[in-house]
């Protein structure tokens, strides 16, 4: 893909990559809550994985990563930065429209969607979502974060109304999601999932970019009948290391 078709390309292209490395908060604990002896043993995967904050931190954490994003530029982050961590052998690389790329049925231990459903008009979105859930293993972990309608660069309010800074990306987002709606998705019978974690809020971003702020709602959830051993809310209630 050219960069003039890639509106990632520059964020991607700079020596200050965006979105930095820190993955996030639903990773983070999909992390915590997946910890395995022999790497490799698990499967997840990333979709709209940009740069790779995500996949990255869950190659080094021992999964075995597919990494699926539209952005050339993003997935050869995604390469270098997974060599670098000498992880290379664990995260496999994809350009693929989410719209396009083939979900295979029970497939994955985890799947990540940070800020890509909210990239795709909403019927696409919900047409993903459907393929996720076939893709998810029976005790398989769900880490989903999505621009919400309170983010400054949406075009319904309250965000359209706020004054307050949006991102230099926020052209890129033609999804923004209401209140509730990624919660009524998950909450649903057919989706068959638990809620550890849901949360709507207001946020400030200095990974990229002039400083902005976002509405974001994220999700952590896992097959419903599951009920892992610990888990928690990372930074306010950690485990202690033993
Ligand atoms: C805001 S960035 C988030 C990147 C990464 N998940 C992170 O949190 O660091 C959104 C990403 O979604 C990708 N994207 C947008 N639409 C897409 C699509 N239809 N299929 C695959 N990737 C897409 C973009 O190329 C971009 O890398």
């Amino acid at each position: 893909m050219t960069d003039a078709a890639d509106p990632f390309f520059e964020a991607y292209n700079r020596d200050d990559i965006a979105y930095g490395e820190t993955p996030a908060p639903g990773v983070q604990s999909i992390i915590d809550l997946s910890a395995s002896d022999e790497p490799g043993q698990l499967h997840v995967l990333d979709l709209g994985a940009g740069a790779g904050r995500d996949s990255i931190a869950l190659a080094r954490a021992g999964f075995c990563v597919t990494a699926v994003d539209l952005s050339e530029m993003g997935l050869e982050r995604v390469n270098q930065r997974a060599v670098a961590a000498g992880v290379g052998e664990w995260v496999t690389t994809q350009t693929a429209d989410v719209r396009e790329f083939v979900f295979a049925p029970g497939r994955y231990d985890a799947i990540i969607a940070t800020t890509v459903l909210d990239h795709i008009p909403s019927a696409d979105a919900v047409i993903v979502w459907k393929k996720i859930l076939r893709s998810l293993t029976q005790t398989g972990l769900l880490a989903v974060e999505v621009h919400s309608s309170e983010d400054p660069g949406s075009d319904l309010p309250p965000g359209c109304d706020s004054t307050a800074p949006k991102s230099e990306t926020a052209g890129a987002v033609v999804n923004y999601f209401p209140p509730n709606q990624l919660a009524q998705w998950a909450t649903e019978t057919s989706a068959n999932l638990r809620i550890l974690r849901y949360e709507e809020r207001l946020e400030w971003d200095y990974t990229h970019g002039p400083e902005h702020m976002h509405g974001k709602a994220s999700l952590l959830a896992i097959r419903k009948g599951n009920f892992p051993d610990w888990y928690g809310q990372p930074r306010l209630f950690p485990r202690r290391e033993s």
